[in-house]
């Protein structure tokens, strides 16, 4: 098998790889050299590879176990291949599609779950003539470019994700969304992950946190929001405008993305994703309030 090519598309992350035919099995040398491109690109773009669902599939599984998308409603799933998740604005089964505005919210794939995703494979069946573009930002340079003090406070922290915050929900289908619900409580993962393969860390930011444990609610969102700005601003931004046959690979354990609603509504957007299992663990949220700001105000007046 030849070598692939890879060129960078962007300094914090992307690469685009050609060279390979996707539809038949990778050998053990090639294996190696895509995930090695894998863990130094973050996201890699396979260009015109029309795959069937069985090649999407056997393409994914070279790069972890996949996920069985027991977190998903069964409706989102491809028919027979429950390891694909459909993201589309075409009405499915006749009804409005469960997954018609997925991933409008900066998040990293199922970390509303105790297991958020290794990575994922999106493949582009249909797109609108402009637009319908997605963005990746790359969360170890986040976590790298804040000062020391910063890090060192992070470093200790855990928050709560909670699939409630998935921008848009509430205009799904509400059988859909109550199966999401009832599938995902709360969850708690530090806020500060080290990558299993590169040793490197990196800051588990995005739209999908609710709070910071153990600090007050203004506290948790004014944190929250520096670190959410911070780490989704441009410099840390890979840009992907989709071409039908592609496929981006991309590794969840530290990045961030966004699907921008940038199309007109009204043209099919049809994406295909295998998930790739995750291998950290977070656990369930306890309902333990949080730290009260006016509470700590009268205990302070009290004593005064
Ligand atoms: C996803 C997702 C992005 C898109 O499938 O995980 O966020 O642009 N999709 O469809
Ligand atoms: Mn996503």
């Amino acid at each position: 098998m030849a070598a692939p090519t890879i060129t960078p598309l962007g300094y914090a992350m992307g690469a685009e790889v050609t060279g390979l035919d996707l539809r038949r099995p990778l050998d053990a040398a090639t294996r190696r050299a895509l995930y090695e491109a894998w863990l130094r690109h973050v996201v890699l773009v396979f260009p015109d590879q029309n795959l069937t669902p069985e090649q999407h599939i056997a393409f994914s599984a070279n790069f972890g176990e996949l996920d069985d998308h027991a977190s998903q409603a069964p409706e989102t799933l491809l028919d027979g291949h429950p390891e694909i998740l459909v993201v589309t604005n075409k009405h499915r089964l006749g009804k409005p599609s469960g997954t018609r505005n997925t991933g409008r919210n900066w998040h990293t794939d199922l970390s509303y779950t105790v297991r958020p995703a290794k990575g994922a494979l999106l493949l582009c069946q249909e797109k609108p003539p402009v637009g319908g573009d997605t963005m990746w930002a790359n969360l170890s340079l986040a976590y790298e470019t804040l000062s020391p003090k910063m890090r060192g406070i992070v470093d200790g922290l855990e928050a709560v994700h909670d699939v409630t915050l998935v921008k848009g929900i509430g205009q799904r289908d509400p059988t859909i969304v109550a199966t999401m619900k009832a599938r995902n409580p709360p969850v708690v993962h530090p806020m500060v992950r080290t990558h299993p393969d590169t040793g490197r860390k990196s800051l588990l930011a995005g739209e999908r946190i609710s709070s910071i444990l153990g600090f007050s609610e203004e506290e948790s969102q004014a944190l929250l929001d520096f670190l959410n700005t911070h780490a989704t601003s441009p410099e840390f931004v890979y840009r992907h405008r989709w071409r039908v046959g592609d496929i981006v690979l991309w590794d969840n354990r530290c990045t961030c993305h966004v699907a921008l609603p940038d199309f007109d509504q009204t043209q099919p957007r049809l994406m295909l994703r295998c998930s790739l299992k995750g291998e950290a663990e977070g656990r369930l949220a306890e309902a333990a309030p949080a730290a009260n700001r006016e509470a700590m105000i009268q205990a302070v007046a009290a004593l005064s």
